[in-house]
C-alpha cells in the first residue's frame, strides 16, 4: 500500500470517507446511544463489537485489501466507535486518538506559520499549554479572546484568522459561548469554528447543528465515564477535511488502542442515562451550595441565574453535572478539601465517582497567574463534577467538609 498517497488509501482504507449518514434506521436520540453505528455484527450475530487485538491484516490478493490493513490507518473496533461518535455528533467522520490532548494535538497541526488563531480564553489547562509552549515558537500566532463577547471577537479577526478555537460551557469558569453567532464571525474570514464539546457531548450539546466544522473531545471525560480509560476525539462536519486530518493521524499514530477503543463503546450504551442523572444530582447540589452561608457564588450553566442562561437554552438539551463555586474564604479551602470523605480530591471529570478539583493549582496550573485572576481561577474556586452517587450522600460530604 502506498501511505502517501490519500487517493490509494481511500481505495484500500475502510468507510475512510465518512459515515453513511443514512445507513443506520432512523432512532430516537438514548436509541442510538445504546445501539452505537453498525448493531450487531452482521457475520456471527455478536451483540457487540468484538475487540480486533491485531495490529496487522492479512491481504486476500495482490492490490486487494479487507479495507484493513495495519492498525494505525484503521481497526474495526476503532472505527466502530469512531463511526458512532460522529454519528451521535451529527458529523461526518470521527478519529478516535488515544487522548484528548493526542487529539488537539492533531487538529493543531491543521495550522502553519504565520496562521492566526483565535482561542476562548477561559480554557482547559493542557490545552493552553500545548498551544503557548508548543505551537506557538514554530510560528502560530494564538490570540485568547472572551469568546463570550462577540464585539471582542470580531475586533480580533485578521485576513491570517485560520480558526477560532472555543470550549463551552468553558472550563472551569462555565461561561458559555453562542456557537451560531461565533460560526458566522468566523466565516467571514473563512476560517474554522473549533468546538470542544467535552464538558456536555453530543447527548446534550450539537454544535455541528449551529455552525461548528470541528468538533474535539476528551473522551476520558463523560464518553468514557467511569475514569478508567483515556481516549479524544475530533470530529469534522464535511467531509473536505477528511484527507489533512486522516494523513495527520495515521502519520503520528496517537490512535486509540482496539480494548480501550471497546471499552469506550461500551460506555457510550450508558452515557445518556448517566447524564440525566449526573445532572438530576448536579441541580440538588447547586441549590445546597447557593443556600450555604460558606459559599460566596456558585456557576452553573442550568441555573436560571446564569448570566449566559439563554443562550444554554438556545443551544443545548441539557446543562451537565460540572458545578464551580467560590468559598467565602480562602484559607478555608485546605480544610474543606480534606476533610471530603466520599467526593475524592483528584483531576478529571465525567465518570461515575464524584472528583473535587482545585483549578488554581491542577487543571489550570499552566494560565499564568495574570490571566487567571482575570477569568476568577482563584484560590478560592473548586471544581466539582458531580457522579452517580446518591446526592443526599454528596449532600451531606460537603456539609459536613464545609464544616
Ligand atoms: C475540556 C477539556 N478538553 C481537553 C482535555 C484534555 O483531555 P485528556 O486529559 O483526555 O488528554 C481536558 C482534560 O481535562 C478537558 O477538560
Amino acid at each position: 500500500m502506498n501511505e502517501s498517497s490519500f487517493e490509494e488509501m481511500a481505495r484500500l482504507v475502510k468507510d475512510l470517507m465518512g459515515i453513511d449518514v443514512d445507513r443506520p434506521p432512523r432512532m430516537r436520540e438514548a436509541t442510538r446511544f445504546v445501539r452505537g453505528y453498525s448493531g450487531p455484527d452482521r457475520e456471527t450475530g455478536a451483540v457487540n463489537t468484538p475487540i480486533y487485538q491485531t495490529a496487522t491484516f492479512a491481504h486476500p490478493g495482490y492490490d486487494q485489501s479487507t479495507g484493513f490493513g495495519y492498525s494505525r490507518y484503521g481497526n474495526p473496533t476503532r472505527l466502530e466507535l469512531e463511526n458512532t461518535v460522529a454519528l451521535l455528533e451529527g458529523g461526518q467522520k470521527a478519529w478516535a486518538f488515544a487522548s484528548g490532548m493526542a487529539a488537539i494535538s492533531t487538529t493543531l497541526k491543521l495550522f502553519k506559520p504565520g496562521d492566526h488563531v483565535l482561542v476562548g480564553d477561559d480554557l482547559y489547562g493542557g490545552t493552553y499549554r500545548l498551544m503557548s509552549s508548543y505551537y506557538a515558537p514554530f510560528g502560530i500566532e494564538f490570540e485568547y479572546v472572551d469568546a463570550t463577547d462577540l464585539a471582542c471577537v470580531k475586533r480580533s479577526l485578521r485576513p491570517n484568522t485560520k480558526a477560532l478555537f472555543i470550549e463551552t460551557p468553558t472550563n472551569p469558569m462555565m461561561k458559555v459561548a453562542d456557537i451560531a453567532a461565533l460560526s458566522a464571525l468566523i466565516k467571514e474570514v473563512h476560517g474554522l469554528l473549533i468546538v470542544d464539546n467535552t464538558f456536555l457531548t453530543p447527548y446534550f450539546q450539537k454544535p455541528f447543528d449551529f455552525g461548528a466544522d470541528i468538533v474535539i473531545h476528551s473522551g476520558t471525560k463523560y464518553l468514557g465515564g467511569h475514569n478508567d480509560i483515556m481516549s479524544g476525539f475530533i470530529v469534522i462536519k464535511d467531509r473536505e477535511l477528511v484527507e489533512p486530518i486522516f494523513m495527520l493521524a495515521m502519520s503520528e499514530g496517537g490512535m486509540l488502542p482496539p480494548f480501550d477503543s471497546w471499552l469506550t463503546l461500551r460506555s457510550i450504551k450508558t452515557l445518556g442515562v448517566r447524564l440525566d442523572r449526573q445532572q438530576e444530582s448536579a441541580f440538588k447540589i447547586v441549590d445546597f451550595l447557593k443556600a450555604h452561608d460558606k459559599i460566596e457564588r456558585v456557576y452553573y450553566v442550568g441555573d436560571p441565574e446564569h448570566p449566559d442562561y439563554g443562550i444554554s437554552r438556545r443551544q443545548t438539551t441539557g446543562s451537565g453535572a460540572m458545578v464551580s463555586f467560590d468559598i467565602k474564604r480562602s484559607d478555608e479551602v485546605p480544610s474543606f478539601l480534606e476533610h471530603l470523605e466520599l467526593i475524592l480530591f483528584a483531576e478529571s471529570l465525567g465518570g461515575v465517582e464524584s472528583l473535587m478539583t482545585f483549578p488554581l493549582m491542577q487543571t489550570h496550573g499552566a494560565i499564568p497567574p495574570e490571566i487567571r485572576e482575570r477569568l476568577g481561577i482563584t484560590d478560592r474556586l473548586l471544581r466539582l463534577s458531580v457522579g452517580l452517587e446518591d446526592a443526599d450522600d454528596l449532600i451531606e460530604d460537603l456539609d459536613r467538609a464545609l464544616g
